[in-house]
């Protein structure tokens, strides 16, 4: 039995930081681990020009230890009005690693997001012409769709249709749930791969909806039956490179998460990659996490690996009911649970 192993230092490839305050609180928990994340656009008002990127990122960057090697890779939030030449000037720059594509009013701050895709028609051609990425969070918005089929939903509505137009935009499908979404990437050409959560890796939406409504594993997309979940375990420990590392860490407050109407999002950046190293481990596929957690984002986004490493043990990890952000209460994904695996740098 495997009880340790070094592998290169891995990469978050979808992660929220927020701002001010609460993102000066949550990037040491990040940069602890990872050596680069994605960091997604979708603040108020949201990292629409290079300008609001650039002066994101400094402010991440400044918030990151002393000591510590982290890279913030920028990503900028597609509207209607999106300025295609701003963009590519962006990336040009080696401002914006990608651009986020969230339908209007999908999830947590997405008012300000693309009303009907052919709306940014103009600028995915641009995206293509240009190889700059495209993140897409994945589910219709259309009420009359049961929110459990909102990702399946938007595959056959939108997907298809994005994939037709634009063959060669490489194109993520962001924390994809089902089964469906599994089946669609492996279908596609090498330009679609898909970001897998931890979260929807170890719960059902049982975890959600059984013995009273658990705020803290809601997130959008939802947690599907337990049939997704085993396809998603099978596609992110397949060894595949379609299917890479992103934990969707989104860091809402305690209060916030337990209230009438709770946020969407599960705090996952403290303990994520002892939580997605467990899930290897039960998979029996140990030797294929550094490929998922540090090799095949890097291959999607032609980016170099990293030259550090980390290495992770088989001991005990206590995950902590509640974590302090912004002076304020925050609960953790795998809050009171102890994990086996521990990262030792
Ligand atoms: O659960 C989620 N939380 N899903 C998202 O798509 C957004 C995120 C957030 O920003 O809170
Ligand atoms: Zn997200």
């Amino acid at each position: 039995m495997t009880d340790r192993f070094t592998i290169r230092r891995p990469d978050d490839w979808h992660l929220h930081f927020r701002d001010g305050e609460i993102m000066r609180d949550v990037v040491p928990y990040t940069a602890r681990q990872f050596a680069r994340a994605i960091v997604m656009p979708n603040l108020t008002p949201p990292v629409t020009t290079m300008a609001l990127a650039e002066a994101y990122r400094a402010r991440i960057r400044a918030a990151v230890p002393n000591g510590v090697r982290f890279e913030p890779l920028m990503t900028c939030y597609l509207t209607d009005d999106t300025d295609p030449d701003d963009l590519v000037r962006g990336a040009a720059a080696g401002v914006f690693t990608a651009a986020k594509l969230y339908p209007a009013h999908a999830t947590t701050n997405s008012a300000a997001g693309v009303t009907n895709v052919e709306k940014i028609h103009p600028v995915l051609e641009r995206m293509e012409a240009e190889d700059i990425v495209l993140c897409i969070h994945g589910e219709v918005t259309d009420h009359s769709v049961d929110v459990f089929d909102r990702e399946k939903v938007f595959i056959e509505r939108h997907l298809r249709a994005i994939v037709a137009a634009f063959p060669k935009l490489r194109i993520v499908f962001e924390h994809i749930t089902t089964a469906d979404a599994v089946d669609f990437v492996l279908g596609a050409g090498p330009q679609v791969a898909a970001t897998i959560t931890p979260q929807h890796l170890h719960i059902n939406r049982n975890a959600m909806l059984v013995g009273g409504i658990q705020p803290h594993n809601y997130c959008l997309p939802v947690a599907k039956r337990e049939e997704h979940r085993l396809a998603l375990r099978k596609a992110a420990t397949s060894g595949n490179p379609k299917f890479f590392l992103g934990t969707d860490s989104a860091p809402h407050l305690r209060k916030a998460k337990e209230a009438a109407c709770g946020c969407a999002g599960i705090f996952g950046a403290p303990f994520a990659l002892e939580s997605y190293v467990t899930v290897f481990d039960e998979e029996g596929a140990l030797e294929r996490f550094e490929g998922f957690a540090a090799l095949h984002g890097p291959a999607f986004y032609r980016l170099p690996v990293n030259e550090e490493t980390i290495t992770l043990v088989r001991g005990e990890t206590d995950v902590p009911e509640v974590l302090t952000v912004a002076g304020e209460e925050i609960v953790p994904w795998h809050a009171g649970q102890r994990l086996g695996w521990r990262l030792v740098g």
